[in-house]
C-alpha cells in the first residue's frame, strides 16, 4: 500500500503531520513517500504541482492531501497559484466523484451555528462531481466585448459544460451510494435559467430509472442552499456539479459545528484517491498549532476504507476520533465551556492513544 503524503501550505503541514501518526500507529505495512505541492511547491520549484509530485501521486494507491494556497500568491498568475495544484492532480487523475459526508457529532451538536433539534443526529453525504463544469470548461479568459451590455469594454469569461458521460457517471456514484444509506438521492441543479443543469437533470433522471429503489428529487440550487439551514435532516445523499457542490458542501460543513471536523475522499474509476480535509490551509492560524486536525484524521480513515481496503482500521480511527471527543478534547474551532482546550498536536496524540 503506497501514499502519497502531500501536506502543502499553511495548516496543511500540521495536520498531515498529526494524521500520519495515527496511520504509523496503525501497524499496517504502509510506504509513505512525501512530496511539495501548492505555494511549498511554487518556493522551491516555481510550480505549484511539480512534475514529481504529479508522477508520486499518480504511482501511488491513495494520496494524503493537506491544503494549499495562502494570500501571498493572490498576485501569480492563475496557473502558478497554489489551488492549480489540487486542480491539476483532481484532473490528472481522473478524481471525478468527491465525497463530502457531513456528520453531527452528538458531543458537538452544541458548536453549531444551528439549534440543536435541527442538526442533532445530522448524516448527509454530499457527493460533487469534480472534474467539469465551468471549473474545467473551454474556453476562458479575457477579451474585448464585441457584443453584449458593454461592446468595447474588457470582459472575462469561464465556459459551463457537462457532457453525458460525466453525468452518468458521477450519477451511478450517487445512486450506489444511497444504496447503502437511506436510498435517497436529491439532485441539485439550476435547470430553470442553465441549460447544462436541464441536461444534468434530464441525464441523472435517465440514469436513476436503472435504480428503481432509490427515490429521486430535484431541487434548484438556492432552494437547496436556504433548505440545508432550514430543515437539513431532510437531505440524504445529495449529487450535484462541481461548482455548486463546492459552495453547498462549505455550507453543510457548518452544519456540524466545524469544517475543522469534515473530511473528504476524491475518488476516480479504479477507486484510486485523493483523501483531504474539506478545509483549506487557513494562514490566519498557521504555524500557531491551534489547527483542528480531525478532518485530516478521518480522511485518512475514509482513504483505508476506500482505497486500501481496510474497513477494520478505519473503524479504529473513527472510534478513536469519538474517544476524545467524549473525553472532552476541543480545538479552538470545536471548544465550548467546560471542555478542555488542546493543540493540534494533543489532539493527534490523542487519537493515537485512544486507538484501540
Ligand atoms: C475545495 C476548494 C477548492 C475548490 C479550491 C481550493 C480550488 O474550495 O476543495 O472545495 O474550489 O474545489
Ligand atoms: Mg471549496
Amino acid at each position: 500500500m503506497k501514499i502519497a503524503v502531500l501536506p502543502g501550505d499553511g495548516i496543511g503541514t500540521e495536520i498531515v503531520a498529526e494524521a500520519v501518526k495515527v496511520l504509523q500507529a496503525l501497524d499496517l505495512q504502509f510506504e509513505m513517500e512525501m512530496a511539495l505541492v501548492g505555494g511549498a511547491a511554487y518556493d522551491a520549484y516555481g510550480h505549484p504541482l511539480p512534475d514529481a509530485t504529479l508522477q508520486l501521486a499518480r504511482q501511488a494507491d491513495a494520496v494524503l492531501f493537506g491544503a494549499v494556497g495562502d494570500w501571498k500568491y493572490d498576485t501569480l498568475d492563475r496557473p502558478l497559484r497554489p489551488e492549480q495544484a489540487i486542480l491539476g492532480l483532481r484532473k490528472n487523475l481522473g478524481l471525478f466523484a468527491n465525497f463530502r459526508p457531513a456528520i453531527c457529532y452528538e458531543q458537538l451538536v452544541g458548536a453549531s451555528s444551528l439549534k440543536p433539534e435541527l442538526i442533532g443526529g445530522l448524516d448527509i453525504l454530499i457527493i460533487r462531481e469534480l472534474t467539469g463544469d465551468i471549473y474545467f470548461g473551454q474556453p476562458r479568459g479575457r477579451r474585448v466585448a464585441t457584443d453584449g451590455l458593454f461592446p468595447g469594454a474588457e470582459e472575462a469569461f469561464d465556459t459551463m459544460r457537462y457532457s453525458r458521460p460525466e453525468i452518468e457517471r458521477i450519477a451511478h456514484v450517487a445512486f450506489q451510494a444511497a444504496r447503502k444509506r437511506s436510498h435517497r438521492v436529491t439532485s441539485v441543479d439550476k435547470a430553470n435559467v442553465l441549460e447544462t443543469f436541464q441536461f444534468w437533470k434530464d441525464v441523472v433522471s435517465d440514469i436513476g430509472k436503472q435504480y428503481p429503489d432509490v427515490a429521486l428529487d430535484h431541487m434548484y440550487v438556492d432552494n437547496a442552499a436556504m433548505q440545508l439551514v432550514r430543515e437539513p435532516k431532510k437531505f440524504d445523499v445529495v449529487v450535484t456539479g462541481n461548482m455548486f457542490g463546492d459552495i453547498l458542501s462549505d455550507e453543510a460543513a457548518m452544519l456540524t459545528g466545524s469544517i475543522g471536523m469534515l473530511p473528504s475522499a476524491s475518488l476516480n474509476a479504479s477507486n484510486q484517491g485523493l483523501y483531504e480535509p474539506s478545509h483549506g490551509s487557513a494562514p490566519d492560524i498557521a504555524g500557531k498549532g491551534i489547527a483542528n486536525p480531525l478532518a485530516t484524521i478521518l480522511s485518512a480513515a475514509m482513504m483505508l476504507r476506500y482505497s486500501l481496503n481496510q474497513e477494520a482500521a478505519a473503524q479504529r480511527i473513527e472510534a478513536a476520533v469519538k474517544t476524545v471527543l467524549n473525553q472532552g478534547l476541543r480545538t479552538a474551532d470545536i471548544f465550548s465551556a467546560g471542555m478542555t482546550r488542546v493543540g493540534t498536536v494533543e489532539m493527534g496524540a490523542a487519537v493515537v492513544k485512544a486507538l484501540t
